[in-house]
């Protein structure tokens, strides 16, 4: 598939109507303003799905799903952003120009096609041999029935058979004009003595693995056989299309059951999923007995936050999996985990049970990782202190790789009360490990370079990104050690104002006349304060959000957009307005009083366009960072718009004080001094620290220079504080 061009794109998310959209997967009903229905992503009863239309935006108040088209789409369906893209331009005829393709952009492209195409062919091909052949039908099926799968479970896995012969699907696929390159390609063939071509796949049952949109990226063949000398499982070799480490078995057949349970059940293979599946338990994926990776989990993230490990009780291979449970909490998941009896495992255990018995066993015999890292490590050594040792520090060290504060801190209270350890020592030793881990991270980050790193320490300060300005002031101590840590609550304001108001007049009507020029917009505000005092941004996510709205507000198209939404705006406006003036003239008895409600009638439809007008200006960079093709930009911007604030909860209960949108000639600026002062707090905060360190390490900065520095600091404090406090008085009071 080839790229979209801009302008397309362009034209695709213009088009793009979200309750047109929604509507394609969801019920709506009108409630007011919005639209509402029964949330796609989890099991609800009472509708809590809500669709604005005017706004572009969906959202589900109970979990919080949703977001622009684009990013609805892709959460639903598992698209990728161009899949979205095509998908919402089948919708409204947009014909996609394809993107002009460098010779060999196409060639990879067309190598990839082909490779999903041969696959599917063999994907055919193994069916064919299960159901239509002697063979198939003589040895495979039998022992797939024997293992007690039904025939359902073949179909949904699409399960088949390679026969005992060393060129059986190579000669088909070629003598149907496919080349040999793709047969290698892909691993389904390799060459022998000779250089001739032999199938991978010889007598074996044939187990697909599929991508998460449903293609067919890979094999794995198990023996029929109980030998010892051949192998249970050939697998298809890593590929351009197929890295085993971002895939998971039975993820494509099970992500809608993942979704609604907002839970994923990990098991290790992929007999134990098809049994699983077949007992009525549908959320289920395997890693395919390789450890557990972060893209692995980051898959299974964009579904849900709750993970359940499966370990059948081989304690070798549970201890060196335990590092799985690490990556799960680093990616600021929830994790249980569920052991099964010796000599079980989710296949047997399925096949000799019901599927109420299954269902039950999983939920009673759950427990969180502490439970589950104090069994394993303490087994059988009658606490011997320093085994026991050993186990508290393991536990501690798992639990300082959770991203979100209060969770460590529950954690902490919990491991507390269970291993009878004073809960202040765990803390203060989560908190050293926290800050080797945060070190090694950074580390690591900074050498894989890219984007899609830095969750880990955005959400740890995402987290507290809720608690106000005041608070973050006062409690700062602890993340004081990281200045980007220290600093995100305020950036975070400020890119929530240029989110939601971006193109929107820093003040309207009255206010204009005050200290700032008439066509002053929120973000050229922002970032002409922040520009003068050479602040940069200082959270990496953020600073990248910051730089697309500040593209999007340098657009070349913005004025002819505005121009068209104006003139769309018009036309109902007035078509309303010569309605309304055809009734009054009609009924009109007294001559004066009619031109009175004419002109009424006119200033009306006058302020109905500036507000529509406005209302766009104020959404606009929103509107297209929540369409971004990021996903980091997208989900930032969609959390700042649809995130509901302290400020609006009063706004609905005291509905006669301003909005946020008549305030913004305040809080912007505010927001801003917000920053600025904590900027200047933590350099006050960081040359405090130089000067204790003055008196026990060799830094040789004078203490003169240090004071005198400090003193400045407390300087710009003071005038800040005047200027703000100057501005909002001189400024003229609005209404
Ligand atoms: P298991 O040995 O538990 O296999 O390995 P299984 O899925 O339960 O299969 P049955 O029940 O014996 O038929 C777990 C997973 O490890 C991978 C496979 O993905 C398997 O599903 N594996 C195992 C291999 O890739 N190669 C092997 O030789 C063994
Ligand atoms: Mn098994």
């Amino acid at each position: 598939m080839a790229r979209i061009d801009r302008q397309t794109v362009e034209r695709i998310l213009e088009a793009a109507d979200i309750v047109d959209i929604v509507s394609d997967f969801v019920s709506l009903k009108r409630r007011g303003a919005n639209y509402i229905g029964l949330c796609p992503f989890h099991n609800e009863r009472t509708p809590s799905f809500s669709v604005s239309r005017t706004k572009g935006i969906c959202k589900c108040f109970s979990c919080g799903k949703g977001g622009s088209p684009i990013n609805f789409l892709m959460e639903l369906e598992q698209f990728s952003y161009n899949e979205a893209l095509r998908y919402i331009a089948r919708k409204y005829n947009i014909e996609i120009k394809e993107h002009e393709l460098t010779e060999e952009e196409r060639q990879a492209e067309n190598d990839r096609e082909s490779m999903f195409a041969i696959n599917e062919f063999a994907l055919k091909h193994f069916m064919h041999n299960l159901k239509d052949t002697d063979a198939g039908n003589d040895i495979a099926l039998p022992y797939l029935r024997q293992r007690g799968i039904s025939q359902a479970m073949i179909d949904k896995f699409k399960l088949g058979y390679s026969i005992d012969k060393r060129d059986d699907l190579s000669r088909t696929a070629i003598s149907k004009g496919f080349s040999e390159r793709f047969l290698t390609d892909t691993g389904l063939c390799y060459r022998g003595d000779h250089d001739t071509l032999i199938d991978r796949f010889r007598s074996r049952i044939i187990y697909p693995v599929l991508s998460v949109s449903g293609k067919v990226i890979a094999f794995g063949g198990r023996t029929m056989r109980t030998s010892k000398e051949v192998a249970k499982y050939v697998n298809s070799p890593e590929s351009v299309i197929y890295s085993k480490s971002r895939e998971l078995y039975g993820l494509f057949q099970a992500k809608h059951a993942i979704a609604k349970a907002d839970r994923c059940i990990l098991v290790e293979g992929y007999m134990d999923v098809i049994s699983m599946h077949q007992s009525g338990v549908e959320n289920v994926v395997a890693s395919s007995g390789t450890s557990l990776t972060e893209g692995q989990i980051r898959l299974i993230h964009r579904f849900t936050d709750n993970i359940t490990v499966i370990y059948d009780s081989d304690p070798a291979g549970i201890k060196a999996s335990l590092r799985g449970i690490d990556l799960i909490l680093a990616e600021g998941m929830n994790v249980k985990v569920v052991l099964f009896p010796e000599g079980e495992d989710p296949d047997s255990y399925a096949r000799t049970h019901s599927s109420s018995e299954l269902q039950k066993y999983l939920e009673e015999n759950e427990v969180d990782f502490i439970q589950f890292k104090t069994d394993i490590l303490l087994k059988g050594t009658d606490s011997d202190p320093i085994l026991k040792s050993k186990a508290i520090q393991s536990i501690v060290r798992t639990i300082s790789v959770i991203p979100d504060q209060i969770t460590r801190n529950v954690y902490v209270t919990e491991c507390s009360r269970r291993l009878s350890i004073s809960e202040q020592i765990l803390a203060l030793q989560v908190k050293k490990y926290r800050a080797d881990f945060l070190e090694k991270e950074t580390a690591r980050k900074q050498r894989k370079e890219g984007y899609e790193q830095i969750e880990e320490i955005a959400d740890t300060a995402l987290s507290s990104s809720e608690i106000n300005a005041e608070t973050a002031h006062n409690g700062a101590d602890d993340s004081a050690l990281y200045p980007a840590d220290y600093l995100r609550p305020f950036e975070l304001e400020l890119m929530r104002y240029i989110v939601k108001y971006g193109l929107a007049n820093l003040c309207t009507g009255a206010d204009a006349e005050g200290i700032y020029d008439d066509q002053l917009t929120i973000i050229s505000y922002i970032s002409r304060e922040l520009a003068d005092d050479e602040i940069s941004i200082s959270n990496k996510d953020l600073s990248m959000l910051y730089s697309a709205a500040l593209a999007v507000s340098q657009g070349d198209n913005i004025a002819p957009r505005i121009e068209a939404e104006r003139n769309r705006l018009k036309e109902i406006i007035d078509e309303k307005l010569n309605a309304d003036l055809a009734l009054l003239r009609n009924q009109a008895t007294d001559i004066e009083a009619a031109e009175r409600s004419e002109k009424l009638l006119h200033e009306d439809a006058e302020m109905q366009l500036n507000n529509g007008i406005d209302e766009f200006r104020a959404s606009f960079i929103g509107h297209a960072l929540m369409s971004d093709s990021d996903d980091t930009i997208r989900s930032l911007s969609t959390d700042l718009i649809t995130t509901r604030y302290q400020l609006s909860k009063i706004h609905t209960k005291y509905a006669q004080l301003p909005t946020e949108r008549e305030r913004l000639a305040d809080l912007v600026p505010l927001a801003v001094y917000n920053l600025k002062n904590a900027i200047v707090e933590l350099n006050i905060h960081q040359l405090k620290e130089k000067l204790n360190g003055v008196w026990k390490s060799d830094d040789h900065t004078p203490v003169d220079q240090i004071i005198s520095d400090m003193q400045k600091l407390s300087q710009i404090k003071c005038e800040l504080g005047r200027y703000l406090g100057e501005r909002i008085l001189t400024r003229p009071q609005s209404r």
